[in-house]
């Protein structure tokens, strides 16, 4: 037998933008993206557009063809954008993900050509599949338009769509080409939406950043009151520690048993499928973070009182921390929401391993949890989301 080790190092790098009026034709950082190879020829693209940005931004179509318009010298259209469908709906088929190969193949997108996603979380995550698959991946833009998007999802390396009733079951580790965070997107975005990316930020700080969390807890009350600046804050800070955890986690793609950034998530994506999507990621991810939160002061990690603060916190901003949904039984008459612990171990493979606050800015990873203990954790949970 012979046996060779072959060894590859592949490096990536790409900028996360953070502008206003990114279709402006002054505004160079959308051309700057496309031709930082400096490209022979024009940038030849094509645009997908989410169709509650479009719905929320009528004129932006017109504003995409005036900006390649207006730099036709360096980027070229290859058609209208294209308006799809977005939330949750675009990846619960495969039908969308086949309509953008579709059309990436129509508009003759290849390895040095792009594929540029306007939309949500989700939406870009379909997108970003597509590019993944086509051509065994295309150059992929990601310009995030909810706070969850341009602090999260968006700035990371996973696109996915759901599968089986399971979320995220297929999909594909691919780095983006850029991601162009406008912030005139999020002016309008309706509360809820903007709630989103701030449960992801409170997630983030809770394992990784205490002075992060207190800024998030003393500005609870303005960001209730849709305080914008400090909002867009929050939600810079929380993309600047996604994006410093995948750089130098030493696991971007995922290959280990540990998911830190998925703290609080095991429950929190089996709420969105028992809730049939009813619960948005982000209003999930708040219930996951506050019932993980109870569980770490029951087993020592993590003082009762900040657990207690960490809930505050979310229901000042205006976040649930509770859904009848966590109630549901399975077909044996357990309680369903425990099903998303084999659920979230199998996504990776290997040993359960959950990441808790120990303490608050810190983290800790457990590989059991103990049912009945999580039960009265539920229990709990629900007692204080019934207090005033
Ligand atoms: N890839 C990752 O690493 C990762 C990480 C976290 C979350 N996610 C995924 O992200 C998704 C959630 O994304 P989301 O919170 O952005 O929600 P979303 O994409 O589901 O969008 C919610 C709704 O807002 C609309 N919308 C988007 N931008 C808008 C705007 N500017 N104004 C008005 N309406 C707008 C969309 O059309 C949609 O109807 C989930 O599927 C989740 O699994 C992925
Ligand atoms: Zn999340």
């Amino acid at each position: 037998m012979t046996a060779h080790l072959q060894q590859i190092t592949v490096h990536y790098s790409f900028p996360v933008v953070f502008t206003r009026h990114l279709f402006s034709p002054r505004n160079l950082a959308l051309r700057k993206a496309l031709t930082r190879d400096a490209p022979p020829r024009p940038a030849r693209c094509l645009v997908l557009l989410d169709r509650g940005v479009q719905q929320a931004f009528p004129d932006l179509p017109r504003h995409i063809r005036a900006y390649f318009a207006a730099h036709a010298k360096h980027l070229h259209l290859a058609r209208a954008p294209l308006i799809l469908s977005g939330g949750e709906a675009i990846k619960q088929t495969t039908r969308p993900i086949q309509r953008i190969l579709a059309a990436l193949h129509r508009a003759n997108i290849c390895r040095h050509s792009y594929c540029i996603a306007i939309g949500g979380g989700a939406f870009l995550d379909a997108a970003g599949f597509a590019a993944a698959l086509f051509h065994r991946g295309v150059r992929h833009i990601r310009i995030p338009t909810t706070a969850l998007a341009q602090c999260d999802s968006g700035v990371g390396v996973k696109n996915a769509i759901n599968y089986k009733n399971a979320k995220n079951l297929l999909g594909a580790f691919a780095p983006p080409w850029a991601v162009l965070n406008d912030a005139a997107f999020l002016d309008n975005l309706p509360q809820p939406l903007l709630l989103d990316g701030i449960a992801e930020a409170v997630k983030v700080a809770a394992i990784k950043d205490a002075r992060f969390f207190r800024a998030i807890e003393r500005a609870a009350p303005q960001i209730r009151r849709r305080n914008l600046p400090v909002i867009r804050r929050t939600l810079k800070r929380c993309a600047q520690l996604h994006m410093q955890h995948i750089a130098t986690s030493g696991d971007p793609f995922e290959h280990g048993a540990a998911r830190p950034l998925d703290y609080g998530h095991w429950s929190a994506h089996k709420l969105e499928t028992l809730s049939r999507h009813r619960l948005s990621h982000g209003h999930a991810v708040a219930i996951g973070i506050s019932l993980d939160a109870l569980y770490a002061a029951r087993t020592g990690h993590l003082p009762l009182a900040d657990a207690h603060r960490l809930i505050q916190t979310l229901r000042t901003c205006g976040l649930p921390i509770w859904d009848p949904a966590l109630t549901r039984k399975n077909k044996r008459g357990q309680l369903a929401i425990f099903d998303g612990l084999e659920d979230f171990r199998a996504h990776l493979g290997g040993e359960l391993t959950l990441t808790l606050p120990a303490p608050l800015g810190a983290r800790v990873e457990i590989h059991h949890v103990n049912r009945p203990l999580m039960k009265t954790c539920l229990d709990e949970l629900c007692t204080l989301a019934n207090r005033p």
